[in-house]
């Protein structure tokens, strides 16, 4: 690592990728049926169309291991050569213990140690840095990050400018070692001024659970939807910006673009200013809306199922949410 940039990585790479959603479809028409919306309001503000909502009994860390369940199927990968898994997630299971913990006993991780990593719907493209860290130093050889989220859970179903964005899905890879590039560079930020704009008021020490906090509804998401619009197409254009810089690269140097998918208008916003041809960017959110930390996994799995993710390529990622958090991340995909 001595002599490398500030952000740079060298030795690590994503070597295998598993993916689950959950069966349930629910559409915009269906939500119109409880809430006072429309699909004509949804899908032209989100570019949403459906999303995947999980049944009552499924936690994060059940569609968590559906995911890490599948990468090791699909990849021939056994469960006790992981050394560390990482669960990020904007809703765990619990406040503690980390979800990391029950995922790790459920796929019969028994060498691995584990955490939960907490960056809001960035959570993703943090957990993947710590993953890259951990390898590119030498220290593990197998780090296994979920992205999960059963986001349903969290949302006030009585709420039209939350509940019409979120869903349920979760994505898993495991960062292992390379010797011909894989990932090369993370730029990672946070503004916590912006913590009162994106949030869950209460379960935590600042505003314990009681009756008057279930009473206010503040057991749910809640959202400045046009501070964190704001927020995004800003930061996002920059922390690209900086890691294109940083590795001598512009965008036509990039194969495909992977925005967190929040709303189709930030997508839009960013790869215009960035310089993006459609091309070269990757959108899903029309089926599967805003998974925060499964996002970005379920647009690799899918671009490399319709063949526009292929051994070689330019990736980069980009994630932001609450804290506010924002991380960008280039690599040779190497899959
Ligand atoms: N259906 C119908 N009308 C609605 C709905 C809805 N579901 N939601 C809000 N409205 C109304 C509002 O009440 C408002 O009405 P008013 O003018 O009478 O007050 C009107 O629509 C316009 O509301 P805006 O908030 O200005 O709508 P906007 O075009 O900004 O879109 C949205 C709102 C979609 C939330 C947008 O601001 C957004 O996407 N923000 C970013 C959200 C985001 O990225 N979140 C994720 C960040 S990180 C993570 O993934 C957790």
């Amino acid at each position: 690592m001595i002599g490398l940039q500030r952000g740079h990585v060298q030795g690590a790479r994503i070597s295998a990728l598993g993916v689950y959603v959950p069966e349930r479809v629910v559409t915009n028409d269906d939500l119109a049926l409880t809430v006072e919306t429309s699909d004509e309001w949804i899908s032209t503000r989100t570019g949403i169309r459906e999303r995947r909502v999980c049944a009552p009994e499924q936690a994060t860390s059940d569609l968590a291991v559906a995911a890490a369940d599948d990468l090791l199927t699909r990849n021939g990968f056994r469960a006790q050569d992981i050394d560390l898994v990482i669960s990020t997630s904007l809703i765990p299971d619990m406040i503690f213990p980390a979800t990391a913990s029950i995922v790790a006993e459920r796929i019969g991780a028994v060498n691995a140690g584990a955490f939960d990593v907490q960056s809001g719907c960035t959570g993703f493209v943090y957990g993947l840095a710590v993953a890259a860290a951990f390898v590119a130093a030498g220290i593990y050889h197998n780090v296994l990050v979920t992205g999960a989220e059963a986001l349903s859970k969290g949302l006030d179903w009585e709420d039209r400018g939350t509940c019409v964005l979120f869903g349920d899905g979760a994505g898993a890879v495991m960062v292992g070692p390379s010797d011909n590039g894989g990932i090369f560079s993370f730029d990672l930020g946070n503004d916590g001024a912006g913590a009162q704009f994106l949030n869950m008021p209460a379960g935590g020490s600042r505003l314990p659970a009681s009756h008057e906090t279930v009473d206010r509804r503040q057991h749910f998401i809640k959202m400045n939807g046009s501070e964190v619009f704001r927020f995004a197409t800003r930061k996002v254009v920059e922390s690209c910006e900086k890691a294109l810089n940083d590795a001598g690269l512009t965008a036509a140097d990039v194969d495909l673009f992977v925005p967190h998918q929040a709303n189709i208008r930030i997508i839009e916003s960013v790869a215009r200013r960035l310089g993006f041809s459609d091309e070269q960017v990757f959108a899903n959110l029309d089926r599967y809306g805003n998974t925060s930390c499964a996002s970005i996994p379920l647009c690799l799995h899918e671009a490399m199922a319709c063949g526009r993710l292929k051994k070689g390529d330019r990736l980069l990622m980009v994630g932001f949410g609450a804290g506010l958090t924002w991380g960008s991340c280039l690599t040779k995909w190497d899959l």
